[in-house]
């Protein structure tokens, strides 16, 4: 007998959780929340209700709960003991490293090669000679995933698989992709770890400057990507109302820290009549995005080194449609930027603004289950590269959903609708001119 667990004897989709067959948060249709005063049925419709007390007249948006089907890892009912926080710390401490080993086993491309296996069993030569890696370098990595509960082993210790129902999440948009590619973002994050620590020093640098992250715009792009190749044509768009036929019949739209560039050429594809603009300040995400755009012959879509805060004034009323996806918070001066939008933005135009799920208040985050990682994330990067410039704000990415309304609404925006689509760690500010 071997040491194959359960799962692994069985057809791998029959014996996913029930949580796990839709999405990462489950399947229940997203919550959806509309602004006090909006008209109009919820869009997403039967999820559970709003949390958090009613929203009186101009303030932030009602709050939605936790994703429904996943909890954080870390609740703990009732009182803890001494013993539990030893445990809780050890699987931290261990899935740190675990984390590691998980993103060394996506670059080096050994998760593919073991998923493609389908659950047969391999000595650890036979897996380095399939990836063309070396075999001691493989038999390491493979001892951390064994004992790790990812890859099993035979009883004899010979021969190595990825049981089925583990290579289907760990390949799958929606279930554990985006957290296979989210694991990389550990060692290109710890590069910086002495900088970021010279940052805590009352008289250190105040940030990390984006050069220091070489990698970021190409791990973005490549976790951006899995949302928008999923989801951005078929409900994302559509979700807006009244967006599709202004971009079928022709608008001018604007992606700004558009990074590589993906969102703007799969919208330039779908919708030929329809110019597309993409700004952001690391020349090398935009020359990838040149690159990519050139390659598909997209040639409604332009690409910009530009800084946000310098949109020229010339372009006054020229974007129907503008985009910050994921990018507001990293900005080193929101306010100016929010009124350089407001400027380029034209009357009757729609302007998408996405950032992270959270509440503003940290202790409000206790149930979301990516609330540490993205506060952690948020440290290493995003937070941190917007301290570096002068005056730099500093917002982090879990600025959160009451921050975030109160100063779209404070720079002449009306956030007309506040919505989580299913299965994204994205909220949705779908805004107008007020
Ligand atoms: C988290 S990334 C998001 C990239 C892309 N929108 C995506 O979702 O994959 C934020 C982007 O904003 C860009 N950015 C930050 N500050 C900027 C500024 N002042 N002007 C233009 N782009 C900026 C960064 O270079 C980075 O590409």
């Amino acid at each position: 007998m071997d040491v194959r667990d359960q799962h692994s004897a069985n057809h791998p989709v029959m014996n996913l959780p029930p949580s796990l067959t839709t999405n990462r948060f489950g399947p229940s249709p997203p919550a959806h929340t509309s602004l006090p005063g909006m008209p109009g049925p919820q869009r997403g419709g039967h999820g559970p209700p709003p949390m958090g007390p009613p929203a009186g007249h101009g303030g932030p948006p009602p709050m939605m709960g936790p994703p429904p089907g996943m909890m954080n890892p870390f609740a703990a009912a009732g009182p803890e003991t001494l013993e539990q926080f030893g445990m809780r710390i050890t699987q931290t401490v261990t899935g740190g490293f675990l984390m590691l080993s998980m993103a060394m086993g996506h670059q080096t491309g050994l998760f593919d090669k073991l998923a493609s296996f389908e659950g047969d069993p391999k000595t650890s030569q036979e897996i380095a000679d399939e990836t063309g890696l070396k075999e001691r370098y493989v038999r390491e990595w493979l001892g951390a995933m064994v004992t790790g509960r990812i890859v099993n082993a035979t009883e004899d210790g010979k021969k190595f698989f990825l049981p089925p129902h583990r290579a289907l999440f760990l390949n799958t948009p929606g279930l554990g992709l985006e957290l296979l590619i989210l694991a990389s973002a550990l060692p290109m994050q710890s590069k910086v770890f002495n900088q970021i620590r010279e940052c805590f020093d009352k008289d250190g640098p105040r940030g990390v400057s984006y050069d220091n992250y070489q990698e970021f715009h190409h791990f973005m792009n490549r976790i951006s990507l899995v949302f928008w190749e999923r989801d951005l044509l078929k409900t994302f768009i559509p979700s807006i109302p009244g967006l599709t036929d202004m971009l079928e019949s022709g608008a001018s739209c604007l992606d700004v820290g558009c990074g590589e560039g993906g969102l703007s050429i799969l919208l330039a594809q779908r919708f030929p009549k329809s110019s597309f603009r993409g700004l952001d300040i690391i020349s090398a995400a935009i020359n990838d995005a040149k690159t990519v755009a050139a390659a598909k012959h997209t040639e409604n879509v332009t690409f910009d080194v530009m800084d946000a805060h310098e949109m020229p004034d010339d372009w006054e009323g020229r974007f129907n449609y503008i985009v910050c996806w994921d990018s507001l918070h990293d900005m080193a001066k929101v306010d100016v930027v929010l009124k350089k939008i407001h400027h380029v933005l034209a009357p009757g135009g729609i302007f998408s603004v996405l950032e992270v799920n959270a509440h503003s208040d940290c202790t409000k985050n206790m149930d979301n289950p990516f609330a540490s990682t993205f506060y952690t994330n948020s440290l290493f990067h995003c937070m941190t590269v917007s301290m570096a410039s002068e005056g730099g704000m500093g917002l982090g990415n879990m600025w959160g959903r009451e921050n975030t309304t109160k100063t779209l609404e404070s720079y002449g925006f009306k956030v007309e609708d506040c919505s989580v689509p299913d299965g994204w760690f994205n909220v949705h500010y779908l805004c107008r001119k007020k």
